[in-house]
């Protein structure tokens, strides 16, 4: 008997592979990413003119550049470039397709493994679909968490999303040197493959880089991580661009 295990194990593995090989590595979960311009604006030296939470990508959760010969063509969005340059803005440079063509080649071109997502069109116009659904500006707003100069506790603003969402999210800040504040940065909120809402891993930035990924490595180097429970949080207004209020 005992000889015939390897030709099994042969088979099994010849089997898997021809049957499995078609989405070995499906992503399950979805991140919808957002940004808060002036924070971004202030680690990239960009002047921000935008006073409302931005797209900064629909991610999925495995994958990065999962196929490089799918060209990004604006031209297959068109219907959506006005919505784009609203909700999804290029901060560094507001005229350019660059910012959505590196999120299309690097995670749009994977969440497209799913039917649901498989052509630029579905995947920008679902990404924005998420965006105004979840309306994270307006809840903010509604529930008194505006920019302001006074600070709030990582509670109010965690507080806030998980009450209305019912999960968690993944909130992450600028931590500048020898600060007694956080400044608020970047908001995730996460979906099944079907769309529905689904809590955030609030995993340390360490886990993620060590998957591999480099968006969060980027992050990392320039300064995003996820929030600290007990430093207070400060989540900057726009600031007048011609007036030094200081
Ligand atoms: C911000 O500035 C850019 C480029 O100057 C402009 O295209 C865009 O409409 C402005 N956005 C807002 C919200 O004023
Ligand atoms: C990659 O994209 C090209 C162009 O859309 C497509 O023809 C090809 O089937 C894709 N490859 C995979 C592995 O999905
Ligand atoms: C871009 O998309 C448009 C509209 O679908 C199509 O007509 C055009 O041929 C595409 N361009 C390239 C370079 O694939
Ligand atoms: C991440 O970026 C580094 C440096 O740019 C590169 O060498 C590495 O191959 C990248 N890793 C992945 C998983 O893309």
């Amino acid at each position: 008997m005992r000889l015939y295990y390897p030709l099994l194990f042969c088979l099994a593995a010849a089997l898997s592979s021809a049957f499995v090989v078609s989405s070995p590595h499906m992503w399950t979960k979805l991140i919808l990413t957002h940004h808060w311009p002036s924070t971004f604006c202030s680690m990239e030296h960009c002047h921000p003119n935008i006073s409302y939470w931005t797209l900064h990508g629909l991610w999925p959760d495995k994958g990065i550049d999962c196929n490089s010969s799918w060209h990004f063509n604006s031209s297959e969005i068109e219907d959506l470039l006005p919505d784009m340059m609203k909700s999804w803005p290029d901060l560094l440079n507001p005229s350019s397709t660059g910012f959505w063509k590196y999120e299309w080649h690097k995670h749009g071109t994977c969440a497209a493994k799913a039917a649901s997502l498989n052509s630029e069109h579905k995947y920008f116009s679902k990404a924005l679909e998420l965006y105004h659904k979840v309306d994270l500006d307006s809840i903010l707003k509604k529930f008194d968490i505006t920019p302001s100069e006074k600070y709030y506790t990582f509670s109010q603003v965690e507080g806030v999303i998980e009450n209305f969402y019912g999960v968690t999210p993944k909130i992450q800040c600028v931590h500048p040197k020898n600060a007694e504040f956080q400044i608020l940065g970047q908001i995730e909120i996460c979906f099944n493959s079907d769309f529905t809402l689904l809590d955030c891993e609030r995993h340390s930035t360490m886990e993620t880089i060590s998957k591999g990924d480099n968006s969060t490595a980027v992050n990392k180097a320039s300064g995003f991580s996820v929030c600290d429970h007990d430093t207070p949080v400060y989540y900057p207004p726009l600031k007048k661009t011609h007036t030094n209020t200081n």
